[in-house]
């Protein structure tokens, strides 16, 4: 009977070799993942030994990533702001830099809720994730908002144009206790039909297509969908950007996750809105420009002043 170690350290050999850069990493995830334990636990008894179901599942999880496969389709969920989310090939994998978006959309909402008094009739708060994915962005933001016993005056909707990957946030939903408070419908971007916003929430695909075959294989088993923003990234965001003055109410905000040399394309596409607008960008935990707010120049929301760790700029009208 093989030890931890021993797997561990023949799992990483073969995982180096077959391309991956995460290689000791995946291979602690997947002997976890194997062993029905914490990677932590892993990491703390290289001498205690696998029987040999959990080495086959292991044999048979190194054999999907050496073919590309992400780690995290292997195991089946994700850890994004705190939560497991159930991943597969319906839907994006969530990403780290994501969480950024939550936290302030967190932010925003909660400002938004206790600045000034709410007399009873106010109309709940409406907050929207276009593009949704897996849910993650819609389900982690309801999930602190619950915690935070704010969830009885927002209203959340999560859209996508994928039936596939609204299977899956529904799924999530039900998994992390949401899915009465979130309402998912399949749509291009947002129905000309809804009533503005008070917060649009986006990490739409923002890829260039020509760099979509230059990304590591692991990508290769995602939607195409999710990750193909057309020639320079930015189509659908720039669709979406074009919808805010009917979607967003006169004080509403769009956060939009963007890629990180987006920055003044998405300025300038502001800029290119019809009246005043607002644009800044925030960093994410790498220093990466990564976030893009955008709200009316004249709006005087939570964040206009808050987040102050950004590049802000004002995009007017030229
Ligand atoms: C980059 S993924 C993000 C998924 C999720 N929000 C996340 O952060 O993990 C983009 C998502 O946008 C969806 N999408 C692409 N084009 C869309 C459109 N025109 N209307 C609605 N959703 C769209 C894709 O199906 C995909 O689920």
């Amino acid at each position: 009977m093989s030890t931890i170690g021993e797997l561990l350290t023949a799992g990483t050999a073969r995982l180096r070799a077959s391309g991956s850069e995460s290689a000791r990493l995946d291979a602690e995830l997947l002997l976890g993942w194997a062993i029905g334990a914490e990677r932590t636990a892993v990491i703390a008894h290289p001498d205690a030994p696998v029987g040999a179901d959990a080495a086959a599942n292991f044999e048979a999880g190194l054999v999907r990533r050496e073919a590309g496969e992400p780690v995290a389709y292997v195991r089946g969920y994700k850890e994004f702001h705190g939560l497991a989310f159930a991943v597969d090939a319906r839907a994006l994998i969530p990403r780290p830099e994501t969480e950024l978006l939550v936290s302030e959309a967190e932010r925003e909402v909660a400002h938004r809720l206790t600045s000034a008094p709410r007399p009873d009739g106010t109309p709940n708060l409406r907050v929207v994730d276009v593009g949704t994915g897996s849910g993650a962005i819609a389900i982690a933001l309801a999930s602190l908002l619950r915690k935070r016993r704010m969830l009885p005056e927002v209203s959340m909707r999560a859209l996508d144009c994928s039936h596939d990957a609204l299977e899956l946030a529904r799924e999530n939903a039900v998994g992390h206790a949401v899915a009465d408070v979130i309402t998912f419908t399949q749509s291009d971007l947002l129905p000309s039909t809804e009533p503005p916003f008070d917060l649009i929430l986006a990490n739409l695909p923002y890829i260039p297509s020509g760099d979509i075959d230059g990304l590591p294989v692991a990508a290769s088993f995602e939607p195409r969908l999710a990750l193909d923003g057309g020639p320079d990234g930015l189509t659908i965001v720039r669709l979406l950007l074009n919808a805010l003055p009917g979607a967003l109410l006169p004080d509403g905000v769009a956060l939009l996750e963007i890629g990180f040399d987006q920055g003044p394309a998405v300025e300038a596409a502001v800029a290119a809105l019809p009246g005043e607008w607002r644009c800044s960008v925030l960093p994410d935990l790498a220093g990466h420009p990564r976030l893009a707010r955008v709200e009316r120049a004249a709006a005087s929301g939570a964040g206009s002043g808050a987040a102050g760790a950004g590049r802000p700029g004002v995009a007017g009208r030229r």
